[in-house]
């Protein structure tokens, strides 16, 4: 096969930033993605219609500034959960028609996520059920905080501790269980009753933990959650590319100056905007289903999502392509991930745009 052409994707969990970064990345997702759900993450937090509204603007100024027609591209806004998120707001959110979930970040678990919650259910059922009533998704980075538990054992000590109870008291909601890492996450998603889904990484499906400490420390392969052993990557490889509608593509690209990876505490994220399909097309040929990745990342998204697939296409072709060292990035620059590595696939697109 030396080209696929398929139903153009949507990534349904990515960090754009805001100022001079979101003007260096908005590009690469805009020129490969129809749409993108957009994290909340920023500093301070978006917990309002009202700031997802004024970061939607921002993010439309800066693709009209990559070069990319409007109609092009669509961002799906969140808001950030916090423990004094009201009802209220999720109607609001819900009627601004341009809010399309909810993100759960539970305090301190990630970049910054001081603002998040403490206690879901202590603190959220009237917000979590304006989100179950109104069939709004609620995104949620699965992993506890505790310090007492080990860093790798985070994600699958969620799934007792947080998941079971909030899909036991709510079991309508729709909840989309972000950026598995874990054989654990893949099996509960795969097998629990009701409207539950995940999306699945690049670097989770490509890379196990070694990629950290491959003669030395890595810290472009640094991301929450941390990648784990290979048992685990093989179980999102087969998640994945499984063809089951409970998991999608959601590159979580995060992309962080190079500076501040290459770091005494360096932050955790890794950027694959640039070069996400051809990332994800590496890992479905590796295991010889590239038949399933249109699905993967075109179709089971948007229909969980309640949303229409894309009409129009993508087309990759198997052209050797080697990831540039780094990227501009304002005033600094940004290591994608897998740097100057080669990739056998590239993401055509229009040249016109970009
Ligand atoms: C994300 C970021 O940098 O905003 N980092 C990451 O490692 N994935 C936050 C997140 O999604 O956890
Ligand atoms: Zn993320």
């Amino acid at each position: 096969m030396t080209s696929i052409t398929m139903t153009r994707p949507d990534d349904w969990h990515l960090h754009l930033r805001d100022g001079e970064a979101l003007a260096a990345v908005v590009g690469d997702t805009a020129r490969q993605f129809s749409r993108a759900i957009i994290m909340p993450n920023l500093r301070p937090p978006v917990t309002t219609t009202e700031q997802a509204l004024a970061y939607r603007e921002h993010i439309l100024t800066a693709v009209a500034g990559a070069g990319v027609a409007a109609e092009r591209f669509t961002p799906l806004m969140t808001l950030y959960l916090t423990n004094n998120t009201s009802a209220e707001e999720i109607r609001l959110a819900k009627a601004s028609g341009h809010v399309y979930a909810v993100k759960l970040y539970p305090a301190g678990a990630t970049t910054n996520s001081d603002a998040g919650v403490t206690d879901l259910l202590g603190h959220c059922t009237a917000a979590l059920e304006a989100l179950q009533a109104c069939g709004m998704p609620l995104l949620v980075h699965g992993e506890v905080t505790d310090p007492g538990i080990d860093v790798f054992d985070r994600e699958a000590i969620f799934i007792d501790r947080v998941m079971v109870p909030l899909r036991r008291a709510f079991p309508e909601l729709k909840v989309v269980f972000e950026h598995i890492t874990t054989r654990e996450g893949a099996h509960y998603v795969r097998d629990a009753e009701g409207p539950v889904a995940a999306t699945i990484t690049p670097q989770h499906m490509l890379y196990n933990r070694n990629a950290l400490f491959t003669g030395g420390v890595r810290p472009h392969w640094y991301c929450l959650p941390i990648l784990k052993r290979e048992v685990h990557r093989e179980a999102l490889v087969e998640a994945a590319t499984g063809g089951s509608p409970r998991f999608f593509l959601g590159t979580d690209s995060a992309p962080h100056a190079r500076g501040l990876k290459e770091h005494a505490c360096g932050c955790a994220g890794c950027y694959t905007a640039l070069h996400a399909m051809a990332l994800y097309a590496q890992a479905f040929e590796a295991v010889d289903r590239l038949d399933k990745l249109e699905a993967f990342a075109s179709f089971h998204g948007p229909d969980f999502y309640g949303l229409p697939r894309n009409t129009d296409t993508l087309t990759l072709v198997r052209e050797e392509t080697r990831v540039p060292d780094e990227l501009p990035f304002g005033n600094t620059t940004l290591v994608p991930l897998a740097a100057g590595e080669s990739l056998a696939w590239r993401a055509l697109v229009d040249t016109a745009t970009a």
